[in-house]
């Protein structure tokens, strides 16, 4: 069990991240124009919006997904072998991150480059975190998901307060360069959202080629996809049994939160995103 990284009063993962890299991404990495960016709080769906627009890159052909790490497809900017992989880039890049907008590359607010921001019900984003990050060595674990809860409310987990990170790249959500999607959304409506982002990406698929990135891109092709489902981590400095594929679902928080915590949640969801419409959130 490892403690966190701290930049800017925000915890990183102790293990592939520098403070010094992070200070260099904010002032002086370059979003160029033609890059593709795919953000969002940990835990939101990151990997499957990766694997959809992947996917979207090849028309469908599955190749590419199933021969080449997700995190080399998208590097993470905020990793340190993310950030070397794309500093070697030559030409338009595909890129993820988990950055709060304080902390990234100030180019990017004078860029053109396409942003996805993906959100989902913080209650799920709380769980599969529990989940998740208990199963590495990159965090400080949890002993229940009671202290886990107070963390996550309090903003001590991995990139600091989902309230901040959410208000600060939805504040951005009226720019020409970037959609808002959630995760509940994808799981709903899942083929017109991905003709959502080919219409935003300017990719035009055939009906057969969207079948292709459907099918996978499936819970259960991801499940199988070694290249996207985390089970080539070797189980010893970041991993600890760690699965990606989790449940997949909408709404597993009802069988893990009391009555008691999701009042509480509530609460401190009405307080911290006051301002926001409520249809931006589809899941409250
Ligand atoms: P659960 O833990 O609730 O199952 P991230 O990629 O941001 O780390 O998010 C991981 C969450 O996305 C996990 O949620 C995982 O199961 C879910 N996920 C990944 N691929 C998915 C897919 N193809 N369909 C639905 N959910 C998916």
């Amino acid at each position: 069990m490892s403690d966190y990284i701290w930049f800017e009063g925000i915890p990183f993962p102790a293990i592939g991240t520098e403070t010094e890299i992070l200070r260099e991404i904010r002032d002086k990495f370059v979003i160029r124009d033609e890059d593709t960016l795919l953000l969002t709080y940990p835990k939101s769906g990151t990997n499957w919006l990766i694997e959809i627009v992947c996917l979207i890159q090849t028309k469908g052909d599955p190749k590419w997904v199933q021969s080449v790490p997700i995190w080399e497809r998208s590097p993470w900017i905020e990793s340190s072998v993310g950030y070397s992989l794309l500093n070697k880039k030559e030409d338009q890049c595909l890129m993820s991150s988990h950055l709060p907008i304080h902390l990234f590359p100030k180019s990017l607010f004078s860029s053109k480059a396409k942003v996805i921001y993906l959100i989902r019900n913080p209650r799920d984003v709380l769980v599969s975190g529990y989940f998740f990050w208990g199963k590495t060595n990159l965090v400080k674990n949890p002993e229940s998901l009671e202290i886990y809860f107070e963390w996550f409310l309090n903003g001590k987990v991995p990139y600091g307060s989902w309230f901040e990170h959410t208000r600060g790249w939805m504040s951005m959500r009226e720019k020409d360069n970037i959609l808002l999607l959630s995760y509940e959304e994808l799981k709903k409506d899942t083929r017109g959202t991905i003709q959502k982002i080919c219409q935003f990406l300017g990719k035009k698929l055939e009906p057969e080629e969207l079948d292709l990135v459907l099918k996978h891109s499936s819970f259960q092709a991801m499940k199988e996809n070694n290249m996207s489902n985390f089970e080539i981590i070797p189980e010893d400095k970041i991993s600890n049994g760690l699965h990606l594929m989790r449940k997949g679902q909408s709404g597993d928080w009802k069988n893990h939160l009391t009555v008691v915590q999701a009042e509480a949640f509530d609460k401190m969801f009405q307080e911290k995103m006051k301002g926001f419409p409520p249809e931006l959130f589809p899941w409250e």
